[in-house]
């Protein structure tokens, strides 16, 4: 996912770049805006943590982008593609380290599993929007 600031700021086309000449393939892609509604249930497992009334304010902010990522080792070489949470922790040539602004405004979103992959992924598409 593409969060709102950074799609707001034209990263998306960049981020792309970043993605697909890392050996990623775009199965699915979409821009939509999320509701609150939607977006406290995409985060529901964070839901106890103090950060997210604000992080579901913050996604609800503008559009984003949402796309289901194919590669072997997807989640984990997308994990280290991205670099750390904290823009300010992630290493250097990450999409985070390039366009996030801050912890919450940390350019992209990615699943933490495979389990959780295809959660996301149904979250946001049917079967149907996938080639
Ligand atoms: P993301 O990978 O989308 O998963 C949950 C998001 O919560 C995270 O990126 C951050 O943007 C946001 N967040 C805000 N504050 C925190 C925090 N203290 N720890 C972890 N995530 C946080």
């Amino acid at each position: 996912m593409i969060k709102p600031a950074a799609y707001q700021n034209m990263y998306a086309g960049k981020i792309l770049d970043m993605i697909l000449s890392n050996g990623f393939r775009i199965a699915a892609i979409k821009v939509l805006n999320l509701t609150s509604a939607q977006a406290a249930k995409f985060y529901e497992v964070h839901k106890e943590r103090p950060f997210y009334n604000d992080l579901v304010k913050s996604m609800t902010s503008g559009t984003i982008l949402a796309a289901i990522l194919e590669k072997e080792n997807a989640v984990e070489d997308y994990r280290t593609l991205i670099g750390a949470t904290n823009p300010a922790n992630a290493a250097e040539g990450t999409i985070r380290k390039y366009f996030g602004e801050s912890v919450e405004k940390n350019a992209v979103h990615g699943s933490d599993s495979d389990e959780n992959a295809i959660i996301e992924a149904s979250f946001f598409f049917a079967e149907l929007d996938r080639v």
